[in-house]
């Protein structure tokens, strides 16, 4: 199985609403046996917790499910993680501390994936109003599709 991990800083607005979209994505491509993804938190803010009501908003306009509780990245998650994606700078530079001198070269900026990168970063929407969550979205589901493609072409699952 091949294994992406979305991460974010707390676990209820970004870095579930991808996993709600890459899970849709698996299931429409029938790879959801091939290929699971999950997500964490870089902090401890919200473990437990559901979802931001403003991602759990979006995800059903969208149709997407999203079920996940907060959790907090741990170092375990890199030795089973094949695919490490932080939203942003800071998500990024949190993992790599994480990993301490560890090496973990599977570590992406989800907008790498973007063929509408920006300036790179999946914004933290938290403190943003509704429409911060549309853009977010739009940015998330753009970045996953590539994703989706670069795993089937760097396994070979086509
Ligand atoms: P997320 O957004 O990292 O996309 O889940 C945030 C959620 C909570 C906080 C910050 C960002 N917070 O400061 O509690």
């Amino acid at each position: 199985m091949i294994s992406v991990l979305f991460v974010c800083l707390g676990n209820i607005c970004r870095s579930p609403l991808a996993e709600a979209i890459f899970n849709k994505l698996l299931a429409e491509n029938n790879l959801q046996y091939q290929i699971t993804c999950d997500s964490a938190g870089t902090s401890d803010y919200h473990i437990g917790e559901k979802p931001d009501l403003r991602s759990i908003d979006i995800a059903a306009k969208n149709n997407l499910v999203i079920d996940h509780l907060g959790r907090q990245l741990t170092i375990d998650d890199f030795s089973h993680c094949d695919y490490i994606i932080a939203m942003d700078k800071s998500n990024e530079q949190n993992i790599r501390k994480l990993l301490d001198s560890r090496k973990h070269t599977h570590i992406y900026l989800m907008r790498k994936f973007d063929d509408q990168p920006g300036d790179g970063e999946v914004p933290d929407p938290y403190w943003s109003a509704e429409d911060g969550f549309v853009l977010v979205h739009d940015m998330l589901l753009r970045s996953c599709k590539n994703l989706l493609k670069t795993i089937i072409r760097e396994h070979h699952l086509a």
